[in-house]
């Protein structure tokens, strides 16, 4: 197991390149399940859950090559197994099941149980495909689906979920008359699915809105796509800008989607443009503190929460921070308490005041984001940070800490 070793203190500055969106390349990647034709995906990001993505195509029946962040996936008999040794690892593996059912009529996807952020059920992805037609029954840890062909449903989601969007979404684009999601989650990445689907021949109307309709058609062809930059990945190198009071310029990057984050930023003191080479971030005053509540797309993400409250632990004043996505996304509270923070929780409201400085300390990181967050919370304090378990950065942020030096952090990798 590798840990990160980070030397506080150093102003970020100079230029750094966004990579492709993990969120959006996976649901982009199953997806390929759909076609009866091989397609070419770039800027696909060198990254653990893209590999073990890969790996769940190849044992799904898919040939897959993966070089130069350029996927190319041509089209096989599909099995219908989803074993519960890759799914544990990567819940998004779940999205697999949508494409399988109105391919086959038939997947067996392991249950993904809890992880660190909470239960995370998928009781709204099979709840849809129900009203599609399809059957589940559970055997052994194993959600069993059957299904004659799926046919076109009028389906309401209780809570806008990304997942269940998009495992609906790409069933349907196959499945006999029309289907209207309600209550569908408005994400970028759901856009760019439905971008990427069309662009194989599908009938897709309303993405980026919470009503989608969607036509089925008989089948799609293939395609060469390129995924959008990543906005979670850009957004924390922002943050990078902004705790270390540097100055970085972000090429690639997905400003029109950042917003809700851009404008936190800016209220905690930094300045953010976008100019014709890329997005300027930096923090000339002092932080202030601000209030945030994480909500579905457009509002502030949950995915950014972890590393805002590394900012807010330097911020002058107070801040609130309300978690209303996820039950258990506090984990990192402990640990930044560990380097010096002030933070209480309660339920899912953190109330954290700002401190002068943070000291460098051992801590150990519990999901992706949270990682990122200890990442720049050492990059800020005094003295060095040890980030332990980064397993669950390499999931999500491709070479992070290569990233980091080229614009002056001091991070080194070790084995533990
Ligand atoms: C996706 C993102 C993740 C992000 C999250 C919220 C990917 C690969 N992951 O995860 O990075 O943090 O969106 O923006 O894109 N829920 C149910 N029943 C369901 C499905 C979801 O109750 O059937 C609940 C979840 O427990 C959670 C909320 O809905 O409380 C949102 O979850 P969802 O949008 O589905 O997140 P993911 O797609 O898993």
């Amino acid at each position: 197991m590798d840990k990160l070793i980070v030397e506080g203190g150093v102003p970020l500055t100079g230029s750094i390149e966004v990579s492709g969106s993990k969120n959006a390349a996976l649901p982009i990647l199953f997806a390929s399940i759909l076609l009866t034709e091989p397609v070419t995906i770039n800027n696909v990001p060198d990254l653990r859950d893209i590999r073990t993505t890969i790996a769940l195509l190849l044992l799904l029946g898919c040939d897959c090559g993966y070089e130069n962040r350029k996927v190319r996936i041509s089209p096989n008999a599909l099995h219908p197994k989803a074993p519960y040794d890759l799914v544990r690892t990567m819940r998004a593996s779940v999205l697999c099941l949508g494409p399988l059912l109105v391919r086959i009529g038939q997947a067996r996807v392991a249950l993904p149980g809890g992880c660190s952020i909470g239960a995370r059920p998928v009781d709204q992805h099979l709840k849809g495909f129900e009203q599609m037609g399809a059957h589940f029954e559970l055997e052994e840890g194993y959600i069993i689906g059957r299904c004659r062909k799926l046919r076109g449903a009028h389906i309401t989601f209780d809570l806008p979920t990304v997942g269940g969007t998009e495992n609906l979404l790409m069933a349907a684009v196959l499945a006999d008359g029309e289907t209207v999601l309600e209550n569908a989650a408005r994400e970028p990445e759901i856009v760019e699915l439905a971008n990427f689907l069309m662009s194989c021949g599908a009938h897709i109307d309303g993405h980026g809105t919470s009503c989608i309709r969607i036509t089925g058609v008989n089948s799609l062809h293939g395609t060469e796509f390129t995924v959008m930059p990543d906005r979670i990945e850009a957004a924390t190198f922002l943050a990078a800008a902004g705790i270390t009071h540097g100055e970085l310029l972000l090429r690639n990057c997905p400003f029109a989607e950042l917003e809700a984050v851009t404008l936190k930023l800016q209220e905690m003191g930094m300045e953010i443009t976008a100019t014709a080479d890329g997005v300027l971030a930096k923090c000339a005053r002092p932080l202030h503190g601000v209030d945030i509540t994480t909500q579905p797309y457009p509002g502030f993400p949950t995915d950014m929460q972890a590393q805002i409250m590394s900012m807010m632990c330097l911020a002058e004043g107070a801040s609130i921070v309300q978690e209303s996505i996820f039950e258990n996304r506090f984990m990192h509270v402990l640990e930044l308490m560990r380097l010096g923070a002030q933070i209480k929780i309660s339920g899912r409201t953190a109330m954290v005041r700002g401190v002068k400085r943070l000291t460098g300390a051992p801590v150990m990181a519990s999901d992706l984001r949270a990682s990122a967050g200890l990442v720049l919370a050492g990059l800020a304090a005094r003295g060095t940070t040890a980030v332990r378990r980064i397993y669950h950065l390499d999931r999500g942020y491709e070479h992070i800490e290569n990233k980091l030096n080229t614009v002056g952090a001091r991070i080194r990798r070790e084995k533990e």
